[in-house]
């Protein structure tokens, strides 16, 4: 089904706005505690003496509020434009929508405060707070885990409920993306948090970890971000994506070879080689799949080239499909056995986190603010400047702290390998870390550039006019 434009009062503008909110401030304060603990590195960190605002509960506000404040969040608030549109029919009811974002928000403040007072899950990236003594079924926090279970399942009605409804008409690839998406969310999580530490504990349950931080970037975050380009890049290009059934195989090559890849984040290590090597084999199929989602996505832009020039939405499509290339090529490195001996436990994995989450899935929310907000508040952008001042330092940082970290992560892994001093190698990273912070403070330049603009744009007077946005038929 193609997308449309029109504005009929399909689409609850008041709960996108909410998420939105609610996304803008959790990016705002992750990246602020990022920028914080990028201090710890230098040995300026602000607080070093306070327990409560110790580093290591800065760092999993830092990436907890990245994943599920601002990329969940975004995701919901983009898909509650999509999903009605794709459908013709609205969400289940705006009324739950309100509770969903309560609860979402509610469990987000809950793990907060759980990292705070030493409260964390000790899983790797399921570190929201079960809410139990470790192995008991005693109360010792707000039980955040089941408040997310519960979250995620009304999450899921809401948005199951127009699909449904649709049943008899064909899908648009992004509906596919999204209902796997949903479900794959809830079973990840509910598989993350509970087996490694209730049933499987040890080398195993350390292989469903990694399968569970894989599957939560892959089968989450990856479904709804292809999902929502399928969507909203052929909507502002005004043209079809090029080929439907590349669509559909990266769908299915999603979908088959990416939770098996799950082992990748801990090779050499007591998880049995066969295991491994099957990690990495299917690891090298994504790759694949992957690649047929950038080529038909650049291929979708031709004879639209100058959209480049006049569309910020477009830009930030695009230079994050750049970067999703960079990135993916690689972790085609990372992953085998011989970079692995080198790369792990050094900035090398940091240099891929940042460039991944930031440079392309946070580039493709950014392109879809940049597009969506002007059309809910009603207001012309107030400055384009400033948009393009939000651009240029997010590309340029993201850019710089990508290669920084590469680069200091390969040195490392060398020096470690030739057995140098742990100090040495310290010493040998400092200028590294230096200039990740520096390409940090222009993430966040940016990010403020944007979201004052965001709230510039709120408050002024001049009224939107959708004639003066749209790209020409023939823009080449
Ligand atoms: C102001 C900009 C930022 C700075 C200065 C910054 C800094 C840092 C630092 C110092 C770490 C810890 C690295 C380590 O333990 O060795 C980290 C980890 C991480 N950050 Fe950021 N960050 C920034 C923005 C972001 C953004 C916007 C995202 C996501 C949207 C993000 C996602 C992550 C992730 C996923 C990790 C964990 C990486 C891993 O465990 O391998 N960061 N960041
Ligand atoms: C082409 C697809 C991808 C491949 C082949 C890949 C590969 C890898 C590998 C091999 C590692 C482990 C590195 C190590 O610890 O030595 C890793 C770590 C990581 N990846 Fe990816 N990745 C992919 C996509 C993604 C996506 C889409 C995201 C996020 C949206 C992501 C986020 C991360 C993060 C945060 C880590 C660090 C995890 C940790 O804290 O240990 N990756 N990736």
């Amino acid at each position: 089904m193609q997308p449309q434009l029109s504005s009929e009062p399909l689409v609850s503008y008041k709960l996108i706005k909410l998420h939105l909110i609610a996304a803008a401030i959790a990016l705002l304060l992750s990246m602020a505690a990022g920028f914080l603990y990028s201090l710890q590195f230098l040995g300026y960190y602000p607080w070093p003496d306070s327990e409560l605002l110790a580093p290591g509960h800065i760092r999993l506000i830092h990436t907890n509020l990245a994943a599920y404040g601002w990329l969940v969040n975004g995701f919901t608030a983009m898909t509650y434009y999509a999903v009605p549109r794709l459908t013709g029919s609205k969400v289940l009811s705006e009324k739950m929508g309100t509770l969903i974002f309560a609860v979402w928000q509610f469990a987000l403040l809950a793990s907060l405060g759980g990292f705070l007072f030493n409260r964390a899950q000790a899983i790797e990236w399921g570190e929201t707070p079960t809410g139990f003594r470790p192995g008991t079924f005693d109360l010792n926090w707000i039980p955040v885990d089941l408040i997310v279970v519960i979250g995620a399942v009304l999450l899921i009605t809401q948005f199951m409920v127009p699909i449904y409804k649709a049943r008899e008409q064909k899908f648009y690839v992004t509906l596919w993306y999204f209902i796997s998406g949903f479900v794959w969310l809830a079973l990840t999580y509910l598989m993350g948090n509970i087996i490694p530490e209730w049933v499987l504990p040890g080398a195993a349950g350390a292989a469903v970890t990694g399968l569970f931080i894989h599957d939560l970037v892959g089968l989450y975050v990856t479904p709804m971000g292809w999902g929502l380009m399928y969507f909203f890049v052929p909507l502002i290009l005004k043209k079809p994506i090029w080929s439907h059934s590349l669509s559909v195989i990266g769908f299915w090559g999603l979908a088959f070879f990416y939770p098996l890849g799950g082992v990748h984040h801990f090779l050499i290590s007591p998880i049995p080689d066969y295991v491994e090597y099957g990690a990495i084999t299917t690891t090298l199929a994504i790759e694949v799949v992957v690649t047929t989602v950038v080529v038909n996505f650049f291929m979708t832009l031709r004879g639209k080239w100058s959209a480049l020039r006049t569309s910020f939405a477009i830009r930030w499509f695009y230079a994050g499909a750049v970067m999703y290339f960079i990135t993916c090529f690689q972790c085609a490195f990372q992953v085998t056995w011989m970079f692995q001996k080198i790369i792990h436990f050094t900035d090398w994995v940091v240099s891929h986190a940042h460039m991944i989450m930031f440079g392309t899935f946070t580039f493709w929310l950014f392109g879809v603010i940049d597009w969506l907000w002007p059309r809910i508040v009603r207001r012309e952008w107030h400055s384009t400047s400033l948009r393009a001042w939000h651009f240029w330092l997010s590309v340029t940082g993201i850019v710089v702290m990508f290669f920084d970290l590469m680069i200091a992560g390969l040195v490392h892994g060398f020096m470690q390998r030739e057995l140098n001093h742990w100090t040495d190698i310290i010493d040998m990273s400092i200028p590294f870390w230096w200039v990740r912070t520096v390409s940090g403070a222009m993430l966040l330049g940016g990010l403020m550039c944007g979201l004052y603009n965001m709230y510039a744009t709120a408050k002024s007077d001049v009224e939107y006019v959708e004639e003066n946005h749209l790209i020409p038929a023939s823009a080449d």
